[in-house]
């Protein structure tokens, strides 16, 4: 696949782009993200556009802190207190102020807005510049991988987006979805915030969204975070032919192409790697990637939710 470079620029050189309209793609701790003016509808639906996003599913609106953050939603004490890790990978889903100025494409028309703020020096910097709270998507086109590099941005859409470049996201995974709505906490998408550090916190329960209830995160359909090649899960080995992709001690002689996520069996360094080694596996040209059984506890939560969505009928 060919390769392009990031653009170089200057954070005030990207700022005045994105108050000119147009669109800059971000690092975050988390992934890249295909960052807009969230008060501009024109610049908001060019990320639909390039993307190839259903319109109705929102995005996350991106502030500087959470003074900007206040100006969009209502906060609860409960949402207050939650923003205690901001910046950091939490997304809470907040009802919207009536005189939020955010463009009605940004929520595709809910009465809830989604926010965070990134705990990555450029993003906050960038915002700051701008002076406006950023709408962004993760930065692959719909329904496709994640990216985690600027390099991955630039082939994703063929090099059109100018690229900040931040370095390799930290995280690896997106932001977990927190909606806030009276006492209740629900988790719309685990994320690379665990859990247990959400409860900790607050001292109750975080729940999940009712079964057969509607359903909360419009973008939480099942096939995403897809990669080209079919995915077959809990697999112990790889077979005939298949490229594996491992977790912790591995002693395989395999035929076909191996990453291993953490061969120390470290859920937060296998949450870095799970969409870059995803690409890398992909990209041997194999038909399956087999993927070991990895635990459900801590960040392993975030990253079987992407692998059961990788490995989704499509
Ligand atoms: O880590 C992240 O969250 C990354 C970085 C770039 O910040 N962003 C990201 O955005 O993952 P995206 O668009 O790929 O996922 C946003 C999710 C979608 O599933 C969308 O449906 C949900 O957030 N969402 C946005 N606004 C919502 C709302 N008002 N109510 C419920 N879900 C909402
Ligand atoms: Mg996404």
């Amino acid at each position: 696949m060919q390769k392009l470079p990031a653009t170089p620029g200057t954070l005030p050189e990207y700022a005045q782009l994105l108050r000119a309209g147009g669109l800059v793609s971000i690092p975050t701790e988390t992934v890249y993200g295909l960052a807009a003016d969230a008060s501009n509808s024109e610049a908001v639906l060019s990320i639909y556009e390039t993307k190839g996003r259903p319109r109705f599913n929102p995005l996350i609106v991106h502030c500087a802190s959470l003074d900007m953050a206040e100006t969009l939603a209502e906060f609860s004490p409960l949402a207050r207190q939650l923003a205690a890790f901001w910046p950091g990978p939490l997304t809470l889903v907040l009802p919207r102020r009536p005189d939020a100025p955010l463009s009605p494409l940004v929520t595709a028309g809910l009465d809830t807005v989604a926010i965070r703020v990134p705990g990555h020096k450029l993003a906050l910097e960038l915002i700051e510049l701008v002076g406006r709270p950023l709408a962004a998507p993760s930065a692959n086109p719909s329904g496709r991988l994640s990216p985690t590099t600027a390099g991955q941005v630039v082939e994703g859409f063929g090099g059109r987006v100018p690229v900040l470049d931040g370095g390799p996201c930290p995280a690896g995974v997106e932001s977990t979805i927190l909606r806030v709505d009276g006492e209740a906490v629900i988790q719309l998408r685990a994320g690379a915030l665990p859990r247990a550090e959400i409860e900790a916190l607050i001292g109750r329960e975080v729940s999940d969204p009712a079964a057969g209830g509607p359903v909360l995160a419009p973008g939480m359909l099942s096939s995403h975070y897809a990669p080209h090649a079919r995915v077959r899960l809990g697999a112990a080995a790889p077979g005939p032919g298949e490229a594996y992709l491992a977790f912790g001690h591995c002693s395989l002689d395999a035929g076909g192409p191996v990453r291993n996520l953490s061969p120390a069996g470290d859920l937060r360094e296998a949450a870095r790697n799970l969409f870059s080694m995803l690409r890398e596996l992909d990209a041997s040209g194999a038909q399956t990637i087999a993927v070991a059984p990895i635990p459900s506890t801590g960040l392993g939560e975030a990253i079987n939710d992407r692998l059961l969505r990788a490995a989704a009928p499509r």
